[in-house]
């Protein structure tokens, strides 16, 4: 068989048909490969369990393993059932899969089929100087580790999802110690009025995705012409050491419990306002929020509207900033110019990551009613996880050298545009500065807008292929 071609998008619908020796082989790609890394699996309700193995029983664990490899849906099962619900509402049930830290290849005397990456091999605690990330010591106890694996458990109903997490417990528990669940987090997907998936401070999220399914691209109702999300299957898979097959890929994964202070971020909006318009005579009313994210809350590109724009079915992502190149419209600072420059002369979207997040943590009140004082200071967030071909070169870069980066995206060490407003780090340090008016000159005078989202702990993992958990 030719040598499998990742540098290319593919149709599964085609792939089904088999009809050639291309689309046979990536028909046994994708009934090797994890769910959910080519497209989400779009649950609402998760489990994340963190374990540890005890290295003294590892032929216990592996035997663990090798079932979990009998549980997790393929790809390909995960597309069928996906378009099987679309079509005519059945459900999609369980979805299951599993993630292995470099610390829990080792733990299991798996050094040879570990894969390579200097990230994955030092994992997220010894990256904080990198990342600018709090002390270890003040992460939660159970992502602080050592963390050798994460099970993801995802359902549509909540009572079905905690039934399945506990036989799993139940499962674990009769293995006499030989794994140790570390803790656990759970994810509650959530939806404005428009039933679009939201983050908690309110903003619609998951919207722009990179894609490498021709379905996927197909379906984009706004077109493509402006802004182009299509990436070669390369920016996500890697082959799968280890694996049993030719065409055995897997993926570097990135878990980040990021905790969002709702009450602080939505007053700092408040206050960017009267600053605004303290500054410039004029109310931006909900624009200075949407300043700071690029969007406003339904989902409005500022990019494309100054105004928020009645939310038709699909939330806009048709555009880029070529006309915008002063960051007049879209703040250079703001969260989707930061991690998405959608610059073809820096090939920014060779840096996108396939972004998984789910929002975490209980609330009562409705994150766009526009009041401050219902809202929660913490307990909430965002689960972060997102696969990649290279947590180097996309994760780390898009947190360091864009978030994090206070001359990113133009490099006028006179002015520098400032931290991202939402996920940049360390706090403070150099502020940003927002447009008076949309479109015109002149900015703002600087404005620390940060300290609003706190990493509370995470590691770096791999997605291997199901054939590696099943020969284990
Ligand atoms: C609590 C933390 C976070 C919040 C509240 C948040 C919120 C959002 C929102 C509201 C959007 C716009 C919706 C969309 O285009 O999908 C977005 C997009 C995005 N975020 Fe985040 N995010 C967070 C963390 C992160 C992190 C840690 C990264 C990566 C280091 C990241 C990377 C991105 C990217 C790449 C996009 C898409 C931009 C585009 O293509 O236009 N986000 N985020």
């Amino acid at each position: 068989m030719p040598q499998f071609n990742l540098g290319r998008t593919i149709s599964w619908t085609r792939a089904l048909k088999a009809a050639n020796e291309e689309d046979a082989a990536t028909l046994a790609m994708l009934s090797d490969l994890q769910g959910n890394i080519l497209k989400g699996h779009g649950r609402d309700n998760t489990l994340h369990l963190f374990l540890t193995f005890d290295a003294g029983a590892s032929e216990k664990v592996k035997a663990f393993l090798r079932g979990m490899g009998d549980k997790m849906p393929s790809a390909l099962d995960q597309l069928t059932k996906t378009q099987l619900f679309k079509s005519v509402g059945q459900d999609s049930g369980l979805f299951v899969a599993m993630f292995l830290s470099s610390q829990g290849y080792q733990a299991l005397g798996l050094n040879e089929v570990q894969p390579t990456g200097a990230a994955f091999r030092a994992g997220m605690k010894q990256r904080t100087a990198t990342l600018n990330d709090p002390d270890p010591g003040q992460w939660d106890k159970h992502l602080a580790g050592p963390v050798h694996a994460m099970i993801l458990l995802a359902h549509d109903d909540q009572g079905a999802l905690e039934a399945d997490a506990q036989a799993l417990r139940v499962e674990l528990g009769a293995l006499n110690g030989a794994i140790t669940i570390l803790g656990q987090e759970a994810g509650l997907a959530r939806r404005n009025k428009d039933k679009h998936g939201i983050e908690h401070f309110g903003y619609v999220d998951g919207r722009s995705q990179p894609l490498m399914l021709d379905e996927e691209i197909e379906a984009e109702a706004g077109g493509i012409d402006k802004w182009d999300p299509t990436i070669p299957l390369s920016q996500i898979l890697v082959p799968c050491p280890g694996g049993a097959l030719d065409v055995s890929f897997g993926s570097f994964f990135v878990f980040r419990k990021l905790e969002q202070n709702v009450k602080g971020f939505k007053t700092q909006e408040q206050t960017l306002r009267a600053k605004l318009k303290e500054e410039s005579g004029n109310d931006p009313d909900e624009l200075a929020g949407a300043f700071v994210v690029g969007r406003y809350e339904n989902g409005t590109p500022i990019e494309v509207s100054p105004v928020e724009q009645q939310m038709t079915q699909d939330v806009p992502n048709n555009f880029n900033f070529d006309a915008d190149p002063t960051g007049l419209r879209c703040p250079f600072a703001a969260h989707i110019r930061k991690t998405n420059p959608r610059d073809k002369s820096i090939r920014s979207n060779s840096r996108l990551m396939a972004r998984r997040g789910i929002t975490y943590g209980e609330r009562n009140d409705d994150p766009n009613d526009g009041q401050l004082d219902n809202k929660p200071q913490k307990g909430v967030g965002l689960l972060f996880m997102a696969y990649q071909s290279s947590i180097e070169n996309q994760f780390e870069f898009t947190q360091q050298s864009w978030a994090n980066n206070a001359n990113f995206h133009f490099n006028s060490p006179s002015q520098p545009v400032g931290i991202d407003p939402v996920i940049g780090q360390p706090q403070g340090g150099v502020p940003q500065r927002y447009p008076l008016h949309y479109g015109v000159g002149p900015l703002s005078t600087p404005f620390d807008f940060s300290g609003f989202v706190t990493m509370k702990g995470g590691d770096y993992f791999f997605a291997p292929s199901l054939s590696f958990f099943k020969r284990l």
